[in-house]
């Protein structure tokens, strides 16, 4: 009999590596991170120390090789480190994320050596701070519809950027950003250039701090460009390569994004099966009530039925490494399934919880608020349903 061609990747295994990774992770989150999270959530101020303290950890270079000041290992390691953190608390996993699969590996993935060198290394290594730069405020999904522009000067030097960059994750305290901007209108989606970009040159310009209903300590704000002058030799990739280099990226990204909503479901999780021990009603714990019981059992299903979809797509990434093959549906299937998991599992939770889940008293509630952005951001949901199903009917 012949055995039929596998159509979806493997299912990766842990290895002792992963094991040791997700150990350490899990004992920093929880000693370092999970005791100040209801803190820096309340007063939005972005954890400087602990992101410092994440990147001597090798946390924010994951996948970066070491001669850039990364960990060298890969993206089930990075994956795992993602739903440790999240589990501690999401906004940390925010800045993770957007330094390691978004600005990183942008760069990686398309710069030169120069490139690399310059401006993967410190924030590999927890220096510094990357960003990812892509929306505007009227170009959010439709992503190839920008309205900033990149001009070349007359001399062939530089560009001239000016435009209004919206909800860019770290913005407040960005060191370096990766933006996309326009470089030939007419050309639309294929207009689109990336370049790397140094916050501390004039015309940067930091803009108004989001007042966000979850993931409050990972700032995120707008930037305004004003005749920002960027050096030809900071283009990322190639003149029109932007709009190609900002959705592969993205792959990558929503793989985190899956991975983040992950840790707070299982957070979520665990706070309600203690609850569902411990609160007593009608004369015993409120756990021995079958309508409990569903939600613990439905909770749980979905929880691994999301860590399998996002095992599946690392192995689908391995397989891009080794063969080329876009791994776009399986990493939107994982965070699709991933992000609409989180909300119901911490809305559950506080049902589970009662009153006692509407209390910031109670870590659910922050949860319940922090997993909500799982379904927009990196491709809302609606996006990532477009996605799955423009390649299922083969319309791209
Ligand atoms: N990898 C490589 N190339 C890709 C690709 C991918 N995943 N997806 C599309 N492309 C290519 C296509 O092949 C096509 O190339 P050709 O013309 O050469 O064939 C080109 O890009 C245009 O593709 P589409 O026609 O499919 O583009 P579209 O305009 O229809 O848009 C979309 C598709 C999926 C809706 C896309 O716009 C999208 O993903 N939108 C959501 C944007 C998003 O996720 N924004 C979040 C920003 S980051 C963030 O959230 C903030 C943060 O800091 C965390």
């Amino acid at each position: 009999m012949i055995a039929a061609e596998p159509t979806t990747p493997l299912i990766p295994t842990l290895t002792p590596e992963h094991e040791e990774l997700q150990r350490m992770v899990r004992t920093f989150a929880q000693k370092e991170i999970a005791p100040i999270a209801a803190e820096f959530d309340e007063s939005g101020e972005f954890p400087l120390d602990t992101v410092r303290k994440m990147g001597r950890l090798g946390l924010m270079g994951i996948e970066m090789p070491e001669e850039y000041g990364g960990a060298g290992m890969d993206t089930l390691a990075y994956v795992l480190t993602m739903i440790e953190v999240a589990k501690a608390d999401a906004s940390h996993s925010t800045i993770v994320s957007v330094n390691n699969s978004l600005y990183n590996y942008a760069i990686y993935a398309f710069g030169t050596e120069a490139q690399k060198q310059r401006y993967i290394t410190p924030v590999a290594s927890g220096e510094k701070i990357g960003a990812y730069s892509l929306t505007e405020p009227m170009s959010g999904s439709d992503a190839g519809t920008m309205e900033s522009r990149a001009v070349l000067n007359a001399a062939g030097t530089h560009y001239v950027i000016n435009g209004r960059k919206s909800w860019v994750t770290s913005g407040p305290v960005a060191d370096y950003v990766v933006l996309f901007t326009m470089t030939d209108p007419e050309l639309k989606q294929k207009g689109v250039t990336a370049f790397l970009i140094d916050a501390d040159k004039p015309g940067f310009i930091r803009g108004k701090k989001e007042p966000k209903l979850g993931i409050r300590a990972s700032a995120t704000s707008e930037i305004v460009y004003e005749n920002y002058e960027v050096p030809v030799e900071n283009m990322l990739g190639k003149r029109g390569e932007g709009f190609k280099i900002a959705m592969t990226v993205l792959d990558a990204g929503r793989i985190g994004i899956a991975a983040q909503a992950l840790g707070i479901a299982e957070a979520a999780y665990e706070a309600s099966l203690t609850y569902s021990r411990e609160r007593q009603a009608f004369g015993g714990p409120i756990g021995q009530f079958q309508m409990i019981q569903q939600k613990i059992a439905d909770m749980k299903t979905r929880i691994e039925a999301s860590r399998l979809l996002i095992y599946n797509a690392c192995a689908a990434k391995a397989r891009f490494k080794a063969t080329g093959a876009r791994y776009t549906t399986e990493a939107s299937m994982a965070k699709l399934f991933a992000s609409e998991t989180a909300m119901f599992v911490t809305d559950e939770a506080v049902q589970i919880h009662g009153g006692m889940g509407y209390s910031k008293e109670m870590a659910v509630e922050r949860y319940y608020r922090d997993a909500r952005i799982t379904r927009i951001y990196e491709g809302t949901s609606e996006v990532q349903r477009m996605v799955i199903a423009r390649s299922e009917l083969g319309l791209r």
